[in-house]
């Protein structure tokens, strides 16, 4: 190979960013360029941690290290792949290799009646809302009415229940902007019930993440059960499953919380049949399960919960690829150990990182093992990708130009770094607040502020 190799990440989140880190690390030669589609790095770990997840963010600390090396790492912020955007081939003529690491951003469905209702959201938007994302800025959701339903029985499902129940006052101290805290500050939701279609022992959280909801000021947790506990159930073989039992089987007993003013109720066993309402979402009718041989079997009982939103943490699937294969079951673009692969071919030149990769499930930290996993693909297979049309390295500025995309680059998303920290000293007691809306992150990346 003649030229230094160049290689493309789309995507900012943790899997391209610890893609991009194992591929500087590994072969001094490579230069990478990190694209994305906001103007802001890191992906669900901005977008998606719950704001009120602060010592989490700080992982973010070890994700901006990947752009220390200046002269070999760039950041394109801004600047969307595939459709309405950049198409794949273009890159492929300025890059060696490009590796695809955008995540599952497409929010499953339940498949019932009355689910397009205004009132009805999918985890990724709603949490896109009070995480800030730009492009849920107007999503405005209505929480004048006490109650609001949470389907799913994962860590999504209780960010977004602890996020509507818990005080909010406890998010002025966090990263939210001020429409979210003000939304949340003024919410008349009292009770948030979580909706979970299988047992106590079968639920996907993390304890600690179910422990932190018994433990939020002056919020109630009561558990719904259908004397499932009380009977007795098979005690699961993985231990978080076992600590989640037996934190539920306390909280029968002794709710935690009690007397709260606000309550999130787990009822379990209870599968969504069809969202009620007329012009907007009124509520929810629920049948209750039973579990046959660990299956879910519907009863002919149906019980009604009134609530003002309904959200959906059921899981996400990824966006298809222009150009590449798709798995339409599990969201994802089948590979092999990050190779794109069509049949028993790969596509030369084309990988995948993360979410997009493996499907929507793992923590931050699972992404960096599965990184370098891709890092290894694309560092073993340069010397026989073709060397890109274009030797010269600014080539695909100009040709973003042409397509009238001037990227966001790592000074100035410094920049807009800098003023979410002003506005954070501004409101005090935060380390910083969002920009929200597009324009005026685009806007402070052009200031003449110092970045810090
Ligand atoms: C709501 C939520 C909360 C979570 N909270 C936690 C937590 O507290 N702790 C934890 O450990 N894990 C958490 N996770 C899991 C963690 O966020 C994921 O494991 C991780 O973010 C997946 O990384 P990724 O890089 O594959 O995808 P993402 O983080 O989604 O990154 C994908 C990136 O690609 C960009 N992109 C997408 N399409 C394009 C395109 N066409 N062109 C250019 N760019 C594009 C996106 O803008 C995004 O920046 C959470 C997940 C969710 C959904
Ligand atoms: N703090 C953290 O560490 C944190 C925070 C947020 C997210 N995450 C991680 O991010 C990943 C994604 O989280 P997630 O909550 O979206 O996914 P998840 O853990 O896969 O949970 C999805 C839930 O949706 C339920 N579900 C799916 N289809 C359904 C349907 N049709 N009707 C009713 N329920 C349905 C599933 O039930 P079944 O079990 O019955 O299939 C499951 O309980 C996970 O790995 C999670 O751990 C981590």
């Amino acid at each position: 190979m003649s030229q230094a190799p160049r290689i493309a990440v789309i995507g900012a989140g943790p899997s391209g960013l610890y893609t991009a880190e194992a591929l500087l690390k590994e072969n001094p030669d490579v230069t990478v360029d990190v694209i994305d589609r906001l103007p802001a790095p890191y992906g669900l770990v901005r977008y998606g941690v719950a704001p009120d997840h602060l010592k989490m963010k700080s992982v973010i600390r070890a994700l901006v290290t990947t752009f220390d090396d200046a002269a070999r790492v760039r950041f394109l912020g801004n600047v969307r792949v595939g459709e309405d955007g950049i198409p794949g081939d273009v890159l492929r003529e300025h890059y060696h290799a490009v590796v695809y690491a955008s995540g599952s951003s497409v929010d499953r469905r339940l498949g019932v009646p009355g689910e397009d209702l205004p009132g009805n959201f999918g985890s990724g938007a709603f949490v896109s809302w009070y995480c800030g994302h730009p492009d849920s800025t107007r999503l405005a959701p209505d929480l004048s009415h006490p109650g609001a339903v949470v389907v799913g029985a994962g860590n999504v499902a209780l960010d977004v229940a602890r996020v509507l129940a818990r005080p909010a006052q406890d998010l002025a101290g966090t990263d939210a902007h001020d429409e979210v805290v003000d939304a949340l500050a003024a919410s008349a939701v009292t009770d948030v019930h979580v909706v979970i279609r299988r047992g106590p022992q079968h639920v996907k959280f993390t304890p600690a993440e179910l422990r932190q909801i018994g433990k939020l000021d002056d919020v109630e947790v009561l558990v719904h059960d259908d004397g499932v506990l009380a009977a007795g159930v098979a005690e699961p073989a993985e231990r978080r499953m076992r600590q989640n039992l037996q934190m539920l089987t306390e909280w029968i007993e002794n709710p935690p919380g009690a007397g709260g003013s606000r309550r999130i109720h787990l009822h379990f066993l209870r599968s969504p049949v069809r969202v009620l309402g007329e012009r907007s979402v009124t509520g929810i009718e629920l049948v209750h399960n039973t579990l046959d041989a660990e299956k879910v079997r519907a009863t002919d009982r149906h019980e009604e919960l009134d609530a003002g939103i309904v959200v959906r943490a059921i899981g996400y699937a990824g966006e298809p690829i222009p150009g590449l294969p798709f798995d339409e079951g599990t969201g994802t673009v089948p590979h092999e150990s990050g190779r794109v692969m069509v049949g028993d071919e790969p596509v030369a030149g084309s990988y995948v990182a993360g979410w997009i990769k493996r499907g929507p499930t793992g923590v931050i930290g699972t992404n960096k093992g599965d990184g370098a996993e891709t890092a290894a693909s694309v560092l073993a297979d340069l010397p026989g990708l073709a060397a890109p049309v274009h030797p010269d390295r600014d080539s695909i500025l100009e040709r973003l130009r042409e397509f009238d995309v001037e990227p966001v680059d790592w000074e100035s998303w410094l920049r807009v770094d800098a003023e979410e920290i002003r506005l954070g000293e501004q409101r005090g007691g935060t380390e910083r607040v969002k920009i929200a809306e597009r324009d005026a992150m685009l806007k402070a990346a052009v200031s003449t502020g110092r970045p810090r």
